[in-house]
């Protein structure tokens, strides 16, 4: 977590960059904790010359800074993660219409905000992982988030707390599937088979399943990447070798799917290469070499992800929910899962 914002610029200034001096820059907000960004920025500069201006910060501190900045905000693009964060920058009216038909042609509708302000860059799974050691294939077979709540499950389950908006976003699909009264009723069928009063990242829960203190976790679907990659230790990494993931509602309709994602800041001083810079994300080149260091799944279908995500399959059923109706629900979300007692 960022405590203070902090300006990086990204100092890779070539010849041409130096001679078409200041206009050819873009400024960008991001609140994605990954390091590998940075070296992403970088390859738009060496390819482009439009020098990369990066403010990075939790999703409120850099909501404030737009605030207080107000029309001289030199923000071009929000970068986030997850649908609900993207649709909170949009309601406050700082997004624009990215109006680029390369983009419109590439990111399908239910990956897009309502009048295409803002748009998904990387799709992460949110899936239940478990151990085969201690449960079976057989026992999951055509397992849903709605079986959660079963009572079979009692004292089973490992997941965040509610504060989280992975989670939030996963009560408001169902929302979206179901209505509020019968997701209310799902929540509380869920909480009543916690393991544990909820603690701790995803990461922490997909541990819970692999040491067996749990029979399923609900997580994303980059974490075990991540730990598989072994940057996070060797813990993590012996962890994530004994869980496998189970993607949830292959018979109906799909495994829930969230977004890294980007919009176009109304005041953008420079919009055109914001464009440039978003579609460079979706170029066939950036998004292999992006997935292969997030873990998560590409937007562009002919791509694959990391070959260590990709051995958990790679024909799995999507929700194709509108990731906007996250946002829509949102409030609705974090009402019920307080009333169903998720703390
Ligand atoms: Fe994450």
């Amino acid at each position: 977590m960022h405590k203070l914002l902090k300006l990086t610029s990204q100092l890779i200034l070539s010849t041409l960059l130096m001679s078409t001096s200041i206009a050819s820059e873009v400024n960008i907000y991001t609140s994605r904790h990954y390091d590998s960004d940075d070296a992403l920025y970088a390859e738009f500069t060496k390819t482009t010359g439009i020098q990369v201006n990066v403010i990075s910060g939790s999703g409120n501190a850099l909501m404030e800074r737009l605030k207080a900045e107000g029309d001289t905000s030199p923000a071009d693009i929000f970068f986030t993660v997850d649908a609900g964060n993207l649709w909170r920058v949009q309601k406050e009216g700082y997004f624009k219409s990215i109006n680029s038909k390369k983009i419109n042609d590439i990111v399908p509708n239910n990956l897009r905000g309502p009048n295409d302000e803002w748009i998904a860059i990387a799709k992460r799974a949110r899936v239940v992982f478990y151990n085969p050691d201690n449960t079976s294939i057989e026992e999951l077979s055509n397992l849903s988030y709605e079986d959660l709540a079963d009572p079979r499950w009692n004292g089973g389950i490992a997941i965040r707390s509610s504060n989280n908006m992975y989670n939030q976003s996963l009560v408001a699909s169902l929302i979206a599937n179901h209505g509020i009264e019968l997701t209310e009723k799902w929540a509380k069928g869920l909480v009543a088979n916690f393991i544990r009063k909820p603690q701790g990242n995803d990461r922490a829960q997909i541990i819970a399943v692999a040491n067996g203190e749990a029979k399923l976790a609900v997580a994303n679907s980059y974490y075990v990447g991540i730990m598989l990659s072994g940057s996070a230790g060797n813990d993590q990494l012996e962890a994530a070798k004994k869980v496998k993931i189970y993607f949830p509602n292959q018979d109906n309709r799909g495994a829930h799917i969230n977004i890294s994602g980007a919009g176009i800041l109304k005041y953008a001083p420079n919009s055109h290469n914001a464009i440039k810079f978003l579609e460079f994300l979706l170029s066939e080149r950036v998004q292999r070499y992006m997935v292969n260091l997030s873990f998560e799944y590409p937007v562009l279908e002919n791509i694959e992800p990391h070959p260590s995500i990709a051995q958990f399959g790679l024909t799995f059923k999507e929700d194709q929910t509108s990731v906007a109706d996250y946002g829509k629900y949102n409030l609705n979300a974090v009402q019920l899962m307080d009333r169903a007692g998720w703390q």
